[in-house]
């Protein structure tokens, strides 16, 4: 099986909590919504530093993370031990999982789905889901199409920027995107630079692939492999569906 291609180590995994500033977060009510609605216990894929799972975890959800990478993970655990909870983390890549829990919901959030670029892994990620979802589980998986990528391809332009609190450095990330669009897969440079009192000390480029979806498609992908009732909404805020831009927000039973 191809090993997924987005490690998140050093600066990646470093600066990422920079890039979302404070709570509330844009998906933070609607999965918290959810799996308070769905009871038992939830499990995070990709959940990273924990973004949204530590603040579950202190309102009081029960959710567990895998993750790929140790370092997010490890970030992830110091986070919940400022606010006093301690997780329960597994490494793992979504593509392997293999738990003994079975869980009332899984949830994907933040496109994470997308960094499986093979559509084997995908698939076998689904399958994965379902198996560990209890009887009438829910999965929940959002997704984004790369719309506004599509007209500046291979150009360099300015994606994230942020101060480091720990020195004041200045971290700017750049990306070039080329898209596949019969495949369906986009190709990423990503450049990360580090600025000390306005000098380049550090630089890392990552290359990554992102592989998209749209509506129907997907919809079939999971009835495939026996999800049911399955539903998807437009952003968080637009209930029209008609926001072609806003993350796609799949919910589907086992
Ligand atoms: C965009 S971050 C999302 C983190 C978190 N869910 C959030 O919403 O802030 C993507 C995460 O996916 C993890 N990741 C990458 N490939 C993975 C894989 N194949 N299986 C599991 N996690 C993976 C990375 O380590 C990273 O923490």
């Amino acid at each position: 099986m191809t090993k997924s291609d987005w490690d998140y180590r050093g600066l990646a995994a470093e600066c990422y909590d920079l890039w979302f500033g404070d709570e509330p977060f844009w998906d933070q009510a609607f999965f918290h919504g959810r799996i308070r609605q769905n009871g038992g216990v939830a499990l995070e894929i990709a959940c990273g530093t924990g973004r949204l799972l530590v603040p579950f975890l202190r309102d009081g959800l029960a959710v567990e993370g895998v993750d790929a990478s140790e370092e997010m993970l490890a970030i992830c655990r110091t986070k919940a031990a400022h606010l006093g909870v301690s997780p329960t983390l597994y490494q793992q890549l979504m593509q392997d999982l293999d738990l003994a829990p079975r869980y009332r919901t899984i949830f994907i959030p933040a496109c994470s789905f997308q960094i499986l670029a093979e559509r084997d892994e995908a698939f076998e990620t689904l399958r994965r889901c379902y198996r560990h979802l209890e009887p009438e589980g829910e999965l929940l998986i959002t997704l984004s199409v790369p719309w506004q990528d599509f007209g500046v391809e291979r150009q360099w332009r300015l994606r994230r920027s942020g101060v480091r609190p720990s020195d004041g450095a200045a971290i700017l990330i750049h990306e070039a995107t080329v898209s596949d669009r019969i495949e369906q897969v986009q190709h990423i440079r990503m450049r990360y630079e580090v600025f000390q009192e306005g000098l380049l000390v550090q630089t890392q480029l990552r290359t990554h692939r992102l592989r998209w979806y749209h509506k129907h498609e997907f919809a079939m992908m999971l009835e495939s492999v026996g999800f049911r009732e399955v539903e998807m909404q437009c952003g968080y805020t637009d209930s029209s569906g008609t926001n072609p831009e806003a993350e796609l927000i799949f919910i589907a039973k086992r």
